[in-house]
C-alpha cells in the first residue's frame, strides 16, 4: 500500500512541475555562484546566445566573432535585420582594436566608461565583417557591470549585445519577463532584479567624426554625459532624436 502512494505521489509531482515548463529548457545559473562567469562564457564559445544582467537591463549576447550566432540572435528578437547590434568590452583598452577612436583620448573615454553609455566609432576592420554588414560604425559599449566585465575578460572576442525581450517589446529588469525567450537559450545569468525601474537605456553618444557629437538616444546619464564631453571640448553637432 505504502509503496503504490509513494510512486503515485511522485509521479504527480512530475506531472505538476513539467506542465508550465517550456519544452526545451535552458539552464539558469545564479550570477553570484563562483562559476557563473566560466559556465556563460563556454556556452558564448559554443556559439549558444545567453542572456545576463547589465548595468541598465537584462541582455542578450553572443560571441561577435560568431555570424551564426548573430543570426540566431536576431532571430530570437525577431529583430530587423537591418537593425545593428552593439558590441561589449571590458576595458577602454579594448576599443581601439574593434573601432576607429581617431583622436579622442584615453582619459575622455575613462571619464565616461564604464557606464550606462553606448559610444558610436566608424569600426575596424578587425571587427567581423558580417556583424552589422554594410554598417560603416559601431555602437560599443562597456557596462559599469563587475559580473559582465569578469565575463568579457575570458572571451577572445567582444559580445554582440541587444536588450532581453522580443523587438517591440518593453526591456526586461528581471529573468521571469523574458520567460517566453529561455528555451532559445544556452544558459540564463539570474542577477535578480535591476534597479532600473524607468528602464532607461544607456545614453548612445556619436564621436565617430573629430571634435563633434551627436545624441543618438537620451538614456540614463545624460547631463552627466554632456558635461563630460564639453568639458574635452567636443561639440555637438545636431540633436537627432531625444529617445528611441
Ligand atoms: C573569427 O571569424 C572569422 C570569420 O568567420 C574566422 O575566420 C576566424 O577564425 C574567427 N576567429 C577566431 C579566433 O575564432
Ligand atoms: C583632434 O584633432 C582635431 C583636428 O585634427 C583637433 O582640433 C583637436 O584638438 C584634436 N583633439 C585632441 C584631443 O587632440
Amino acid at each position: 500500500m505504502r509503496w503504490k502512494f509513494n510512486s503515485f505521489f511522485t509521479l504527480g509531482l512530475l506531472y505538476h512541475s513539467a506542465v508550465p515548463l517550456p519544452s526545451k529548457m535552458c539552464s539558469i545559473v545564479k550570477m553570484t555562484d563562483s562559476s557563473a562567469a566560466l559556465v556563460a562564457a563556454q556556452y558564448l564559445k559554443k556559439g549558444c546566445v545567453v542572456a545576463l544582467p547589465t548595468d541598465t537591463l537584462y541582455g542578450l549576447a553572443c560571441d561577435c566573432n560568431n555570424s551564426k550566432a548573430i543570426n540566431h540572435l536576431y532571430q530570437i528578437k525577431n529583430r530587423d535585420s537591418n537593425k545593428p547590434l552593439a558590441i561589449c568590452v571590458s576595458d577602454i583598452t579594448d576599443i581601439p582594436k574593434w573601432a576607429d577612436i581617431h583622436n579622442i583620448s584615453f582619459d575622455l573615454l575613462a571619464e565616461l566608461l564604464p557606464g550606462p553609455v553606448t559610444l558610436l566609432f566608424n569600426r575596424s576592420p578587425h571587427l567581423n565583417l558580417e556583424l552589422n554588414p554594410n554598417v560603416a560604425k559601431v555602437a560599443v559599449r562597456i557596462p559599469d557591470h563587475a559580473f559582465l566585465r569578469q565575463l568579457l575578460k575570458l572571451m577572445d572576442f567582444p559580445l554582440a549585445l541587444t536588450s532581453a525581450n522580443p523587438s517591440n517589446e518593453p526591456s526586461t529588469l528581471c529573468i521571469s519577463e523574458f520567460k517566453s525567450l529561455w528555451n532559445q537559450l544556452g544558459v540564463v545569468i539570474d542577477g535578480g532584479v535591476i534597479p532600473n525601474p524607468d528602464r532607461f537605456g544607456s545614453t548612445i553618444i556619436d564621436l565617430s567624426e573629430t571634435n563633434y557629437f551627436s545624441v543618438l538616444r537620451q538614456g540614463v546619464c545624460f547631463d552627466k554625459i554632456l558635461k563630460i564631453l564639453n568639458k574635452y571640448n567636443i561639440v555637438e553637432r545636431k540633436r537627432l532624436h531625444s529617445s528611441e
